[in-house]
């Protein structure tokens, strides 16, 4: 015998439209069909988005080593120029304890059993706790040698974390640039950090004074002319607690507690690799 019963599609679609559950059904169906694009789309797109970010990770180390250039080839620059080193922040020296391809500093900050917590009187950046490893990146003169390391950075601004990158000449004393690629500050204000003006500020000044000392500092208003200014970069006006901030978070990395027993020995490290 035929089997004239309609469908099941037919028996929805002679549901009235108005009946609250063709209306639930609808919805529900909708949402499923929804979710299951966005979640591919989430999966679909994740290797392309690591690439973005990998990339524009790279353009801010090649930057504020002054290397990257309008239109260049990233990659191709980056690997012509860069070479990434792991610091074991507990020893100031390389280390080959992790992979720097794959080592992540911000999650391992998160992780107790690859980070510190760092005592509340020497926490001026406010991070509350140190990786043990940092991934640097030593930039190649192209004879052997090395014109820069890199240092990765982050400390506490105004309403967010800011993290960037230090530059260094390889007598671990001048700075060759400071730029923030990750903050929440105002734009226009404490987001001025980013402002090329304020940033050229940076390359040429001296971490440190003769003695060792740690002397660079962020003041409010201008910087001072002659030897006291060689230590000294403009605050940012309007910005004072951003500006603070940096302050705190250069000083914090280039101490004692952060880089500065690598920035010392930073000279004999790389006569033995270069
Ligand atoms: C909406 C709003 C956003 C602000 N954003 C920032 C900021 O990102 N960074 C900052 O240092 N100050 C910011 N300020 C200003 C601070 O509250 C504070 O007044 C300023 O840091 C003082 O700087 P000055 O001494 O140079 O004027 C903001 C103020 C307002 C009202």
């Amino acid at each position: 015998m035929p089997d004239d019963r309609p469908g099941l599609f037919r028996r929805i679609l002679s549901v009235s439209n108005d009946d609250p559950r063709k209306i639930v059904g609808v919805a529900v169906a909708l949402c499923l069909v929804c979710s299951v694009f966005v979640s591919a789309a989430a999966i679909g797109l994740r290797p392309l988005q690591e690439a973005n970010k990998r990339q524009s990770m790279r353009q801010n180390i090649l930057q504020v080593a002054g290397l990257m250039q309008p239109g260049g080839d990233v990659d191709a620059l980056f690997k012509q120029n860069m070479e990434a080193r792991i610091v074991d922040l507990r020893t100031g020296r390389f280390s080959d304890a992790v992979d720097p391809d794959v080592y992540d500093q911000r999650t391992a900050v998160r992780d107790p059993a690859l980070s510190d917590p760092i005592p509340p009187d020497e926490d001026i950046a406010a991070i509350k706790r140190k990786a043990h490893f940092a991934t640097v990146y030593l930039v190649k003169d192209g004879s052997g040698g090395y014109r820069a390391v890199i240092l990765p950075v982050h400390g506490y601004g105004l309403w967010s974390t800011l993290y960037g990158y230090l530059a260094v000449k390889p007598d671990g004393r001048e700075i060759v640039g400071l730029q923030f690629y990750d903050h929440a500050e105002t734009p226009g204000l404490g987001g001025e950090v980013d402002n090329p003006v304020w940033r050229a500020k940076w390359p040429g000044k001296r971490l440190f004074g003769e003695d060792g000392e740690l002397r660079i500092e962020v003041v409010k208003g201008a910087a001072a002319t002659g030897e006291k200014g060689a230590y000294q970069v403009d605050g940012l006006a309007g910005a004072t607690l951003t500006s603070r901030g940096v302050n705190n978070l250069v000083r914090y990395w280039a101490s004692q507690n952060g880089f500065g027993p690598f920035l010392r020995t930073l000279q004999q490290e790389l006569s033995k690799d270069g």
